[in-house]
């Protein structure tokens, strides 16, 4: 029996951010309760050439999985294996581009509806590449803004006008200390190693999400960044706190420790929000448990829509 394929075309035609995000909200529950179990990124380098892959187990929907990928010229080529654990047989083969650019922009949203400011009003987003258009696209369709500024040197124009045109706010590229100065949320998705802004610009109480590299010899947030945050949210500590090189790399990470990740929270052992205005950071790095479900997500929904096409045919 083969395999079933699934490719980024069909992940995009079944799949939206708010439905990741809340799929995203199960996992990281079941993480939380033990109904999920997930284990490092492993790398291995040659040359100038790497392979990384990233898994979990979902007991709890009966699915484990990888997602594998090389990196080439600073490329990646995502793609993922996901096992049914009630037959214990491959269940499919999915690309893993499309799963990704949905589930890192629904992360964002999910951490940013729950420890973010309730009523945000403008957003910061630097880099406009792939990933960076994708959570503009995804927090402008879950919160109400009335400006996006955009920061980007090889930003596109026409996109900017087509973000304005669909979330009925102005987007526009602008400096970086403009785009920062007076933002409720400020998302970093470029590939830059260095800080792209200066933290000293952010208001009292922003929500500052950091998504680029994944490497601890790089960071997009400074230390004024990282001091001035009264908490610090990360996926999964034990991934996240060898990885992020805005922890690596933070002096002051020697003299306090504001951490705090995603299955604490979900576990109600540390509260979403904190009292009184404060800054917090969300520094993503990319998590298995992450593509496992939004992979076992497209798989479900595929079905679903075969079992619809089966029934209408004469
Ligand atoms: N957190 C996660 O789970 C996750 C998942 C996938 C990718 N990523 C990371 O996201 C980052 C972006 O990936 P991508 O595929 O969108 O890359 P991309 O090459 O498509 O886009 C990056 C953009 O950043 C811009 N840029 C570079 N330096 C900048 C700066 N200082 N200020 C503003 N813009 C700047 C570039 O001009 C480019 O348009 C990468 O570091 C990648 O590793 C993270």
């Amino acid at each position: 029996m083969s395999i079933p394929f699934i490719s980024d075309r069909q992940v995009a035609e079944l799949l939206d951010f708010r439905t990741v995000a809340a799929a995203l909200g199960e996992a990281f529950s079941s993480l939380a309760s033990g109904g999920a179990a997930v284990h490092r990124r492993q790398r291995t380098d040659c040359r100038d050439l790497r392979l990384s892959t990233m898994g979990a187990v979902w007991a709890e929907r009966g699915v484990a999985g990888v997602k594998v990928y090389p990196t080439v010229r600073g490329q990646f080529s995502f793609s993922i294996l996901l096992f049914d654990l009630e037959t214990n047989r491959p269940l499919a083969v999915l690309d893993g581009n499309e799963i990704t650019r949905l589930r890192t922009a629904a992360i964002t949203v999910l951490v940013a509806s729950k420890a973010g400011p309730v009523r945000p009003r403008k957003l910061a987003v630097f880099g406009a590449g792939l990933q960076g258009r994708a959570q503009a696209e995804a927090l402008s369709d879950w919160f109400d803004f009335e400006e996006i500024a955009l920061v980007d040197p090889a930003g596109d124009r026409a996109w900017a006008q087509a973000l304005t045109n669909k979330s009925g706010c102005s987007a526009a590229f602008t400096t970086p200390q403009a785009a920062v100065t007076g933002a409720d949320i400020v998302v970093t998705a470029t590939r830059s190693v260095t800080p792209v802004f200066d933290g000293a610009w952010l208001k009292d109480d922003a929500f500052v999400a950091a998504m680029g590299t994944s490497s601890p010899k790089g960071r997009e947030l400074d230390d004024s960044t990282m001091d001035r945050a009264s908490r610090i949210i990360l996926e999964w500590q034990p991934q996240s706190l060898a990885e992020a090189g805005e922890v690596v790399l933070w002096e002051g990470r020697t003299s306090r420790s504001p951490f705090v990740d995603l299955p604490q929270l979900f576990a109600g052992d540390a509260p979403w929000r904190t009292a009184g205005p404060a800054i917090t950071v969300f520094k993503s790095v990319g998590l298995g448990l992450a593509d496992v479900v939004v992979a076992q997500l497209a798989v479900s929904r595929n079905m679903e829509r075969d079992a619809v096409l089966e029934r209408a045919l004469p």
